[in-house]
């Protein structure tokens, strides 16, 4: 090797891989709602050192209502490539307006500077009061009984629409009325990105209900008779069309039982409604449900299987019958060949052997059921197709969709954990002089 080259070597691995040094952005991320008047807001950002070859991102968003503007501000790292700073008006007056800034930089640390709303956010001249009168809101909750104002000149109509946002550390929904100068529910005008933040916008105000949010597998032995209690962490905003839901599988098999509780959104038919329904037994293997659709936020809170259990009525010690078999839920799978034997109750007379395919609210798995059954031809299932969110098949072959170990998948759709949100809801109290954190 020649020394020239060598050196090179040596030289090269001296210098850092271009675009894999750690840039430090700033870190900040909030939404508030000011009066007009306490424009143009300033902040301070914290710092954050990002993962090699992400850039800085600067994002600032503000809808402006009458008297009120919403601020929603995210800063922070970004993998998004380089871009100028862009100040977008997605709706102009009069009434409701929205204009945001979005910039990427990875020219150097803190280059993400944005400090304040002067580069974005102009007040509007004032515009000669006009004869239409409407309801001005922004609430988190609900906008009814809101205030009317009287409209500028201009205004034709009285919106009336919800604004989700998530992403960038902003979790959101936004119930908005104010005037306007078209018919329905454009302030985006098309709009489903800005910066890090997804928007979606509808006119109806039931649309973008917030859910909790999880799964929660368990085996045991007495599931049927010990009410479990859980609370899930996690909660999701869901799209324009889906309600909460709310679906607990138990599945007993004598000495061994297990449950399956999901939690989050959902499409049904009817709106709201609830059903707990006995698939089969007792007598032997019992498989029952509970499933819940519901459609407003926060609705899918059960907390104990409870729920379920009181509508089950078994005996403690059901009478012995003189069959034997073996007796296995597993929800991860298939049971081994040397489940332990159980005496079966009176009032069956087969050993049953098969599976329940199962897939839904992120979940996809098999689960092994042996136990006693009344009788040989015994389907646990009925053939039911759906149970809540789920979709169940019971021992088909041709089903290499169900026929895989069981996993857990993070949805598309936006989830939060409930921590974070409170946060949110603290952040809510109005600040002025700076913006509020959420983090
Ligand atoms: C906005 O202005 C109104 C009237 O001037 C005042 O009552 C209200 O407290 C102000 N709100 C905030 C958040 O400053
Ligand atoms: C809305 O979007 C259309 C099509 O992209 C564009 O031509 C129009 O200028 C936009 N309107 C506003 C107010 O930004
Ligand atoms: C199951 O729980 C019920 C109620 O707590 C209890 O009476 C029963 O003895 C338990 N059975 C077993 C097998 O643990
Ligand atoms: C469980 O839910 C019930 C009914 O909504 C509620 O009264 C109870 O406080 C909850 N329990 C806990 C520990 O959160
Ligand atoms: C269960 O009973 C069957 C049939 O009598 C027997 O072959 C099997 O070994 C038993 N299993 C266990 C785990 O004892």
């Amino acid at each position: 090797m020649s020394s020239a080259l060598l050196l090179a070597l040596l030289g090269g691995s001296a210098l850092p891989t271009p675009g894999a040094q750690a840039l430090l952005c700033q870190l900040l991320s909030g939404r508030s709602v000011y009066n007009v008047s306490d424009l143009p807001l300033s902040w301070t950002a914290e710092q954050k050192e990002c993962d090699s070859g992400e850039g800085c991102q600067d994002t600032l968003m503000l809808i402006e209502n009458g008297p009120h503007v919403m601020v929603v501000l995210s800063k922070g790292c970004t993998k998004e490539e380089d871009h100028e700073a862009r100040v977008t008006e997605h709706r102009t007056g009069p009434g409701l307006s929205v204009v945001s800034y979005t910039h990427v930089c990875r020219q150097g640390d803190l280059c993400n500077g944005l400090s304040n709303t002067m580069p974005v956010w102009t007040p509007s001249l004032q515009t000669a009061p006009g004869s239409l009168r409407c309801p001005v809101c922004f609430s988190t909750e609900s906008c009814a009984g809101s205030a009317t104002e009287v409209c500028p000149k201009g205004s034709t109509h009285c919106y009336n629409g919800v604004l989700r946002l998530v992403g960038g550390n902003i979790f959101t929904r936004l119930q908005v009325q104010g005037c306007t100068s078209q018919p329905g529910c454009n302030l985006l005008n098309g709009t489903q990105n800005i910066g890090p933040i997804e928007v979606r916008e509808s006119c109806d105000p039931k649309d973008f209900v917030i859910c909790e949010q999880g799964t929660k597998f368990m085996a045991g032995s007495n599931l049927t008779h010990e009410p479990v209690y859980w609370d899930t962490d996690w909660i999701r905003l869901c799209d324009a069309g889906q309600v909460c839901q709310e679906t607990l599988l138990l599945i007993d098999a004598g000495s061994k039982s297990a449950l399956l509780w999901n939690k989050g959104c959902g499409r049904s038919e009817a709106q709201d409604s609830w059903a707990t329904t006995i698939h089969t037994g007792p007598p032997g293997v019992l498989v029952a449900s509970y499933v819940r659709f519901c459609s407003s936020s926060f609705c899918n809170r059960a907390n104990s299987t409870s729920i379920l259990l009181k509508f089950l009525h078994r005996p403690a010690a059901p009478a012995p019958g003189n069959l034997r078999c073996p007796s296995c839920v597993n929800i991860f799978g298939s049971c081994s060949g040397n489940s332990p034997n159980i005496t079966c109750p009176s009032g069956t007379a087969h050993c049953y052997d098969g599976h329940i395919y199962l897939k839904g609210g992120g979940v996809t798995t098999t689960v092994g059921i042996q136990g006693c059954v009344a009788q040989p031809s015994t389907s646990l299932l009925s053939h039911t197709r759906n149970i809540g969110i789920f979709s169940v098949r019971e021992n088909e072959e041709d089903n290499n969709d169900y026929n895989i170990k069981p996993r857990l998948q993070n949805g598309a759709a936006p989830a939060a954990s409930l921590a974070q949100v409170v946060g949110l809801g603290v952040a809510l109290a109005l600040c002025c002089g700076g913006l509020c954190l959420s983090r």
